[in-house]
């Protein structure tokens, strides 16, 4: 990170003293860091110690008159390779998502036109909430890198993801998106659409992006979808969304513009794809027509076939087993295989427990897609590492050795762009 200049932002949140140990860190590696502390997180830590440690001026006001002189705002947010905020706090990511710029925190961020990563860190219930990740949604899709936060025991007492990511995870992430030569634009600041190339995860971190598919859009499905029964019950099921995720990762790398539409997973989203998560079949669908036009779609996701009508309120067991009234859900796959703006290749994907190869093709041509993956379940349980395909096309089915998602995911990415060609 030799000679990279980063600018942290530092939110009202209980982990703002990691940012300390985050700036000695960066520094370490040879970056520059300027901070930029909010008034809430001056609550935390002081400007004194992020001076001391930074050896630059930490700047707090948007109306300090003297800066705005010698580096106004919007200076400030251009100066830098990244724009880090960490911890971000709920309020920082909800301000940053509606577009508020009421301090020199949110209005640098408007303003600047480098890559943003933020490191979230607050109490369990504030990370779960449905505005929060509304708002994380959001951000994701508006090309900001927004890390996974740790999973653990919390300052407040209470246990779940939330913590802000060690200091060394931050690091890393930032030496990631601030030296991926194969990304010239992220330093030059473009106005790149891909969300994680700015921080290239590890699941495709090493691998150099082609040009491949450069000039496509591509949507990808991944996960399982959550039906909900009553408003603390649902039906899931045990997709793990990890070969969804490789797909999206593989299809990124090989230059192409990717949406990926994601089930509830707790997967850090791939280098240069932009994510949309969503919950039940419905959001997905909706999610996946909102996405047209695209070149091709690779439907990965577990979509749960039906729904039950949802309780208003918690269903008591004191009533005995409720009788549920179950919906057909809409069929994804087929809606878009008839759809009018049909990408020009559909891939459906096909778990099947008993006799793959068989019911995965009978699903192509019900369907009406192009190609389907079939993958036995009963040998390779969800969730694993690892699957065994086969993938089945007009011109008939090729099984492939049991390989890693990942390997599996740039075959497939090397296919789809030969199909494109
Ligand atoms: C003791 C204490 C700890 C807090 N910790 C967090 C936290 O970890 N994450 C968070 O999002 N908000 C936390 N908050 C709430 C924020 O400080 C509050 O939302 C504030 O408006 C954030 O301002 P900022 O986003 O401008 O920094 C905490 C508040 C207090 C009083």
């Amino acid at each position: 990170m030799n000679g990279k200049r980063i600018l942290l932002i530092i939110g009202g949140g209980i982990a703002a003293y990691k940012s300390c140990e985050l700036v000695r860190l960066l520094r370490k590696q040879g970056a520059s860091v300027r901070c930029v502390i909010t008034a809430s997180g001056q609550k935390f830590v002081t400007p004194m110690s992020l001076a001391a440690l930074s050896e630059d001026k930490v700047y707090t006001d948007l109306f300090d008159l003297k800066d705005e002189a010698e580096m106004g705002h919007i200076q400030l947010s251009r100066q830098a390779d990244i724009v880090v905020v960490a911890p971000a706090t709920a309020d920082l990511m909800a301000r940053m998502a509606a577009g508020i710029a009421d301090d020199l925190a949110t209005t640098l961020l408007l303003a600047t036109d480098k890559p943003v990563l933020c490191a979230p860190a607050m109490n369990v219930r504030m990370w779960t909430h449905p505005a929060t990740q509304r708002n994380i949604a959001t951000l994701r899709s508006d090309g900001i890198t927004v890390l996974d936060p740790d999973e653990g025991p919390m300052a407040c007492g209470e246990f779940g993801p939330g913590r802000l990511p060690e200091p060394e995870a931050i690091a890393a992430a930032i030496s990631r998106m601030v030296s991926n030569p194969a990304h010239p634009e992220l330093v030059e600041g473009s106005s790149f659409l891909g969300t994680e190339v700015k921080g290239k995860s590890a699941a495709s971190t090493g691998s150099a992006q082609s040009e491949l598919l450069k000039g496509t859009h591509i949507i990808v499905t991944a996960g399982p979808t959550h039906e909900p029964i009553d408003p603390v019950r649902v039906i899931a099921n045990r997709s793990s969304g990890k070969q969804g995720f490789a797909i999206a990762g593989a299809l990124a790398e090989a230059g192409a513009k990717v949406t990926l539409i994601a089930g509830p997973v707790s997967l850090p989203t791939p280098a240069g794809v932009t994510r949309i998560d969503v919950e039940t079949a419905r959001q997905m669908e909706a999610e996946v027509t909102a996405a047209l036009p695209a070149d091709a779609a690779i439907m990965v996701a577990a979509v749960a076939d039906w729904r039950v009508d949802e309780a208003p309120s918690k269903l008591k067991k004191e009533a005995g087993p409720p009788s549920l009234n179950w919906q057909k859900n809409p069929d994804i796959l087929a809606g878009l295989c008839a759809a009018p703006n049909r990408p020009k290749l559909v891939i459906g994907f096909a778990a099947e427990t008993e006799t793959a190869v068989e019911h995965a093709t009978a699903k192509r041509l019900r369907k009406g897609c192009d190609w389907i993956v079939a993958n036995d379940v009963s040998v390779d349980k969800m969730g694993g590492e690892q699957n065994r395909v086969h993938l089945i096309t007009d011109a008939g089915t090729e099984s492939w050795d049991r390989m890693d998602k990942t390997t599996i995911a740039r075959a497939l990415a090397q296919r789809i762009a030969d199909a494109l060609a």
